[in-house]
């Protein structure tokens, strides 16, 4: 698939998994959130970019953290995620964070204007992760710092099989890159051919547990990355796809529930001064 190709996927299939995305993921991605924000180390005062920010999970906390003289930005390329997550924070009474709908690989914002950049379960789905990271760079002040979360290597992430399945029915890769930047230093050595020094990263093991075959699928097909090929199928081809991929997470059934590993890799640098 060509990247303007993937791009349109990602982007016309994350409108259409907001509404499901939390529910399905808040809890499963919360261990990589939390290392994300905890290796951020953000103060009041700062001035934050929050790339891939999704619903607002991390930039809630982010803006919080920073507040009350400090500012976020979030950006993201689906546009009911941006949308989403200033409404989230209004409820939340969070007033120092902004949002707007941008491509990861090319911001519209001035070079070394924020303190610190995160992306947080983002990168794997841009087509160009070290452009995406050149960017978190420029933006980024000498000094500052820039971390992003991933999901780990393709073997440690039970819920690995929905890519295969839906790649077979719609003849072509969803999204290639997805576990080779969670593998061996890939992203280590995305950050540092990004211009970034001082790279550094954490492995986290994690369990992702389900209720239901239900739910299990909700978040496999529906809130997640395949949404816009999913969306395209007839119901024949939806339970076939179902079948399919509760045959490659069987091993993870525990009665009606699931209970399978995951694996996210979180990694920090520094812009050169
Ligand atoms: C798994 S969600 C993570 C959202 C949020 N950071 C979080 O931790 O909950 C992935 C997000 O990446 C966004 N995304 C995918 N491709 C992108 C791109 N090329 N540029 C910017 N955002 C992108 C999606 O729209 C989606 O909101």
């Amino acid at each position: 698939m060509d990247a303007r190709l993937q791009r349109r996927v990602q982007r016309y299939g994350w409108d259409r998994a907001a509404g499901d995305y939390e529910k399905s993921w808040s809890r499963q991605l919360e261990p990589a959130q939390t290392l994300t924000l905890e290796l951020a180390d953000l103060n009041p005062g700062e001035r934050v970019l929050d790339v891939a920010c999704g619903t607002g999970l991390v930039s809630v906390p982010a803006a919080r953290a920073v507040a009350p003289t400090g500012e976020l930005v979030g950006t993201d390329i689906s546009a009911v995620m941006v949308e989403t997550a200033g409404v989230r924070c209004s409820n939340a009474g969070v007033s120092n964070a902004s949002f707007e709908r941008m491509g990861a690989e090319a911001l519209s914002l001035d070079d070394a204007s924020f303190d610190t950049t995160l992306c947080a379960l983002g990168l794997m789905y841009v087509p160009e992760p070290v452009e995406a990271l050149s960017e978190m760079r420029r933006v980024l002040r000498p000094g500052g710092r820039a971390v992003a979360s991933v999901w780990g290597a393709r073997v440690s992430c039970g819920w690995s099989g929905i890519f295969s399945v839906v790649d077979e029915r719609v003849n072509t890769e969803v999204c290639p890159m997805f576990f080779q930047l969670g593998t061996g230093a890939t992203l280590n050595r995305a950050f540092e051919q990004a211009g970034l020094t001082d790279v550094r990263s954490e492995r986290i093991s994690t369990r992702l547990t389900y209720d239901s075959e239900d739910e299990a699928l909700k978040a496999a097909f529906a809130g997640g990355p395949v949404a816009m090929a999913y969306s395209r199928f007839d119901e024949d081809l939806k339970q076939d796809a179902h079948d399919a991929y509760l045959e490659t997470i069987e091993t993870f059934r525990v009665g009606s529930a699931y209970d399978m590993p995951g694996e996210f890799v979180v990694t920090t640098g520094t812009r050169p001064i």
